[in-house]
């Protein structure tokens, strides 16, 4: 997505070798035009997939899930984080590890709202080692719900993500694919077609 890219440009600074900041309209200010813009184009992308559930984690992914839901007009879920889960029978979790910030959160969603009648898609702001879609894939299973597709906002291909979610053959889209850093500026994938 041209806008996007060139958002990311203008905006965005590399952080040591593979991290990139992207606060001032995604992770801390949000840029809700740019979000819609988002939610449009992963409309367009996965409109014929019967679609009724948008799935995201906190907090970062809900403004591009919300809009997306928005485009769709069905309802967005986030999973909620949390250092430990003490056992509960009204929740479907998840323990995601995070090799970006050397921490292991447990994700939940209430058993109230995923089940087996949902087709979701699987929206994050970001796409690195793949640990929170898996995450989240767990979860959807767990429901008995069906996984649509995934779609990200940022993805940096040269981490182990991608390759995880393209050997499940899960279909993916992602708005910015990030080739490599190279001295502090970002080299995106050639776009195909
Ligand atoms: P993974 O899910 O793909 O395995 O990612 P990883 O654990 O490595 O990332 C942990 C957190 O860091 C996630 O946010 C993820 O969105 C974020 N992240 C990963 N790479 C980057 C990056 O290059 N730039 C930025 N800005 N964020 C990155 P989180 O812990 O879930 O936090 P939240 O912001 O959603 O609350
Ligand atoms: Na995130
Ligand atoms: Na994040």
């Amino acid at each position: 997505m041209k806008e996007l890219e060139e958002r990311i440009k203008k905006d965005g600074r590399v952080l040591g070798k593979d991290v990139l900041k992207v606060d001032s309209f995604l992770n801390h200010q949000v840029d809700p035009m740019l979000m819609q813009s988002m939610g449009k184009e992963f409309y367009e992308h996965f409109k014929d997939q019967g679609i009724n559930k948008i799935l995201t984690v906190e907090s970062s992914g809900i403004a591009p899930a919300v809009m997306t839901g928005l485009s769709f007009g069905v309802p967005v879920v986030f999973a909620r984080k949390h250092k430990s889960v003490t056992l509960n029978d009204d929740l479907y979790t998840s323990e995601v590890y995070s090799y970006t910030k050397k921490t292991s959160n447990h994700i939940s969603v209430s058993k109230k709202y995923l089940s087996s009648d949902d087709k979701v898609l699987i929206i994050d702001d970001f796409l690195a080692n793949g640990q929170a879609v898996n995450g989240l894939n767990t979860i959807i299973d767990a429901a008995g719900a069906n996984l649509a597709g995934i779609g990200i906002v940022i993805e940096k291909s040269f981490q182990k993500g991608r390759q995880l979610i393209d050997k499940a053959g899960i279909p993916i889209y992602s708005l910015a694919r990030i080739k490599a850093f190279d001295n502090g500026q970002v080299i995106f994938e050639e776009e195909k077609e």
